[in-house]
């Protein structure tokens, strides 16, 4: 026998059963995406490496560590996408789409980032995105809040979720942080590994967020960057609370909350669990206004988050799927012939609403009756030779067994199944 293949390390299957939780986070995405009016925009899975060099940054574990990238035939570096704000806004630059006006999109879609696969944490996951551009303003950012919170009430999770924000500040406020920080951080240099001494180099605010339990004292003691604030940003951020307050979503202030991708400012966010471990994190976002104009683009504001799929699948209660409206047996051999064209049309008369399954499993009276038992469907139709000769069917519902004239048929189901419905 040849040797099995299996599936790429950290790129998993989705099978059936986890899709039901799946299809029904998305259901109620584009339902909630429809009301506040924003719009889909589908993406490549490849774009430039170039693009997320410029914008999820040349420093960032992402960029210097996970990316799945390659050259094609042309000698080009591609990248599979580890993100969708880089090609989002590579898109919206060039066709155009935020000149003069304000946008607000959303994406669904695989991202890839070649991470140490845990529970949780895949090397392709999906991510539901949102993006608005052209709005500098608190409130926006007050809604694509809102609208992590109305995803987490629709699906019964919202006391599972808690928010937490942070502000970043101006460039030239984290420029002057940053080396406060480096100066902290430079006075237990021995404490530091290897990585964390170039972390400490090249990009300290990371090291507030780092999971070393030996740091955390340092950690705890680090300046705050909340205190080197601009008056503007403290009152953006001020003006944000207050909203939050007002629309009667929680929140707790961390000052520690970074970001792990480099285009970030002012406002950041996370959206956290104790319900999955260590991925503690569910959905994550904040302000971007400089990246349209580093990818090229007039200077623009923009804001948004990614929620990962997954991970708020595997908090949804497990569904037993239950696959038949009607489940039809024929319980005696060489009969399925000449019910199958009947079928059809009951198909047909009954509609798309109802989920009409026919069991081709055949085999003898005594096996079919043995599966009629087990079967989870709300009506069961059972077809044998002596009933169908008299125009006969059998409905089985509730637990009552019923004989129906084969024209009556679909009226009856369509009222037993479809009422109230
Ligand atoms: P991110 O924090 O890198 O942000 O990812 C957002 C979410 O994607 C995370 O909170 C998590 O739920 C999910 N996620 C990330 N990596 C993995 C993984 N390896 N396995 C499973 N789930 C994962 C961004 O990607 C930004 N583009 C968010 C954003 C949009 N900021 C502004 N607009």
């Amino acid at each position: 026998m040849s040797k099995t293949l299996k599936a790429v390390r950290g790129m998993p299957d989705i099978l059936p059963d986890t899709l039901m939780a799946i299809q029904k986070i998305e259901h109620c995405i584009r339902t909630l995406t429809q009301s506040y009016g924003y719009s889909e925009i589908r993406l490549p899975l490849l774009e430039m490496t170039e693009l997320f060099k410029r914008s999820v940054g040349e420093e960032t574990d992402i960029v210097g560590k996970e990316m799945y990238s390659f050259l094609d035939r042309n000698d080009e570096s591609l990248t599979l996408r580890p993100e969708g704000t880089a090609g989002c806004m590579r898109a919206g630059i060039e066709h155009g789409l935020f000149h003069n006006r304000v946008q607000k999109l959303w994406y669904l879609g695989p991202m890839f980032r070649y991470e140490r696969p845990q529970k949780g944490r895949y090397r392709q996951f999906h991510q539901w995105g949102v993006e608005v551009v052209g709005l500098p303003g608190y409130a926006i950012e007050a809604e694509v809040i809102q609208l992590g919170r109305r995803l987490w009430e629709m699906l019964g999770l919202d006391e599972y979720i808690q928010l937490q924000i942070n502000s970043l500040g101006s460039n030239e406020d984290r420029a002057r942080y940053r080396e406060k920080l480096q100066a902290h951080f430079h006075r237990a240099k021995d404490q530091l590994s290897e990585s964390e001494l170039e972390r400490l180099d090249r990009n300290p605010l990371r090291l507030l967020d780092s999971k070393n339990p030996a740091l955390k004292a340092l950690i705890d003691e680090a300046p705050v960057l909340h205190d080197d604030l601009s008056e503007s940003s403290k009152a953006h951020f001020d003006a944000l609370c207050q909203l939050l307050t007002d629309l009667g979503i929680n929140y707790t202030h961390n000052p520690h909350l970074v970001r792990g991708l480099d285009y970030y400012q002012d406002t950041v966010f996370e959206w956290v669990t104790d319900k999955l471990g260590a991925q503690n994190a569910v959905a994550a976002g904040g302000r971007y206004d400089g990246l349209v104009e580093q990818l090229g683009g007039a200077e623009n504001s923009a804001v948004g988050f990614a929620m990962g799929i997954e991970r708020l699948a595997a908090m949804m209660p497990e569904e037993t799927s239950n696959e038949a409206d009607i489940m039809v047996y024929c319980l005696d051999e060489g009969l399925i012939d000449k019910v199958y064209p009947w079928l059809e049309s009951l198909r047909q008369m009954i509609g798309d609403q109802l989920r009409l399954v026919v069991d081709h499993q055949m085999g003898s009276r005594k096996r079919q009756l043995k599966r009629v038992e087990r079967s989870q469907a709300a009506s069961i139709i059972m077809i044998d030779q002596e009933k169908w000769q008299m125009d006969q069917i059998t409905v089985k519902m509730d637990g009552t067994i019923n004989d129906i004239a084969k024209d009556q048929l679909s009226s009856w189901l369509q009222q037993a199944l479809l009422q109230g419905a």
